[in-house]
């Protein structure tokens, strides 16, 4: 009996060189026993066999490329026998060409099991590594640094490092689990199988994963059996966000109830409002000097320049000081700004407030607009669904944009998301085409373009949505850099 002694950490050569060798000495299965240093360190272990010497004439044997990916993901897995089946197929696939395709072999069936545990590990690896901040060890500060521990099934650090490199490019990391570390630095991505000690960190990140979280869950379609298998109770001690999910559980219904009462008042409609007004003694409104933001206010309350104005509540004009040296543009007012009067006060200004202050800056100091200034919906039962402007809503409302533009003066304008780009610029393009570049307009302002922080909350792959509000974040971060060379 050959006692083959492999470090079992997922790495696929080391196993891949062993079962090359018995194979060209042709060991059969039966006569090899696999031991991994996990069983080791669990004193499982025994003495270890040398390898044996293939035959000068012995010919290396090919494989065919579906079980070369099935291997290479089964190797990830925990489980101590995944050597010894992966050595039975690679055996019988000598006789047996096409055995990887019978999907009934007791064998596939198992590697099948195991390459599926390893993929679910991975997809959840991708959608809960949360970073947190920490001092960058850069001294010019250049790079910002973030920290990540995850606690992973199976041994598929090495395995995911390249996606977060892909994905988190721009900043220093480091992510440690139980089952090694890996870490990028612009330079290099250094993996590691030692495994790593959960340190104590906490940072203002976590308050944004709280308030991204409290504003996605949907209360009616709250289907706890659902949530759970999509994230897992074992995950939620490393998210920051999880200590949320029993209060809204058990508020939920309570919620839906609420929900439904507030949404039973729509707003009435633009006709009875001016009756209602009219009936209660005029119109008298206060008078302010011209050419002030106060009285562009005041005359876009009776915009009616496109027909978004007789469904909606009202007007919800920019809010900020005509002083301000930057302004924000949305796209439109949504149900909770609507009633309000007010921009950006629900769930899509709670993600930009919040990112705003996490980037050290406050929304006190800008203008903050849309570029279309009245609510468009669809009535959906006592619901009130958001629908995107057309053209000729952007336009007719542009008059209105371009007014404030010209009574604020900025020298930062920041457009969140393609209608703001469009009505800011009358151009088209892709939004990535044109994300994150200061652009020198003609009036002497420089624009800034990013995406809508509603469409941060549409995301429904939570690996895309955390890539994403820090891509956002890195997009806040350089509108305070360009505020500070203004
Ligand atoms: N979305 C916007 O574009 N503007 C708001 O004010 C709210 C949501």
């Amino acid at each position: 009996m050959l006692k083959i002694r492999l470090n079992g950490c997922g790495d696929f050569m080391e196993w891949r060189d062993a079962a090359r060798v018995l194979l060209m000495c042709n060991v059969s299965p039966a006569d090899v026993v696999w031991e991994s240093g996990s069983s080791v360190e669990s004193g499982l272990g025994f003495g270890e066999s040398e390898l044996p010497v293939p035959s000068p004439t012995a010919a290396s044997p090919s494989v065919p490329p579906a079980f070369l990916d099935l291997a290479q993901t089964v190797i990830c897995h925990s489980d101590p026998d995944r050597f010894a089946l992966l050595y039975r197929l690679l055996w019988r696939i000598r006789s047996e060409r096409h055995l990887i395709g019978i999907v009934s072999d007791p064998d596939v069936i198992a590697a099948r099991k195991l390459e599926k545990s390893v993929r679910r590990d991975s997809h959840k690896m991708k959608a809960f590594v949360r970073f947190k901040e920490v001092p960058s060890r850069d001294p010019m500060e250049r790079r910002r640094a973030f920290f990540a521990w995850f606690e992973p099934d199976h041994h598929i650090v090495a395995r995911m490092a390249p996606f977060f490199k892909r994905r988190f490019f721009d900043m220093d990391w480091v992510i440690a689990t139980p089952k090694g570390s890996a870490a990028w630095d612009g330079e290099e991505l250094t993996v590691s199988d030692e495994p790593a000690e959960k340190p104590e960190i906490r940072d203002d990140a976590d308050e944004l994963w709280r308030i991204y979280y409290a504003n996605i869950f949907n209360p009616a379609r709250l289907k706890v059996k659902a949530m759970t298998a999509e994230m897992p109770k074992k995950y939620w001690k490393n998210l920051p966000e999880a200590d949320l999910i029993p209060d809204l559980i058990a508020n939920a219904e309570a919620k839906v109830r609420e929900m439904a009462e507030r949404a039973a008042s729509q707003p009435p409609a633009f006709h009875q409002r001016l009756q209602d007004r009219m009936a209660a003694g005029g119109m008298e409104e206060p008078s302010f000097p011209e050419g002030t933001l106060e009285a562009l206010r005041q005359d876009a309350r009776h915009c009616t320049r496109c027909e978004l104005h007789c469904r909606a509540t009202q007007t919800v004009f920019g809010e900020g000081s005509q002083s301000a040296r930057v302004m924000f543009v949305g796209e439109q007012p949504g149900d909770q700004e609507d009633l309000a009067g007010r921009p950006f006060v629900g769930p899509a200004g709670k993600v930009f407030d919040t990112v705003v202050n996490e980037v050290g800056l406050d929304r006190k100091e800008f203008y903050v607009t849309n570029a279309v200034k009245h609510f468009k919906y669809e009535p959906r039962g006592k619901r009130r669904i958001h629908q995107k402007p057309n053209q000729g809503e952007i336009q007719a409302c542009r008059w209105w944009l371009t007014k404030e533009v010209e009574l604020i003066k900025p020298s930062l304008v920041v457009a969140m998301g393609a209608t703001a780009y469009y009505a800011l610029t009358d151009h088209k393009e892709k939004l990535q085409d044109v994300r994150g570049i200061p652009i020198a307009m003609s009036s002497g302002c420089t624009l800034f373009v990013t995406v809508h922080p509603s469409y941060l909350l549409r995301i429904p792959d939570e690996a895309r949505k955390a890539a994403e509000l820090e891509k956002f974040k890195s997009d806040m971060a350089s509108v305070r850099r360009l505020m500070e060379r203004q």
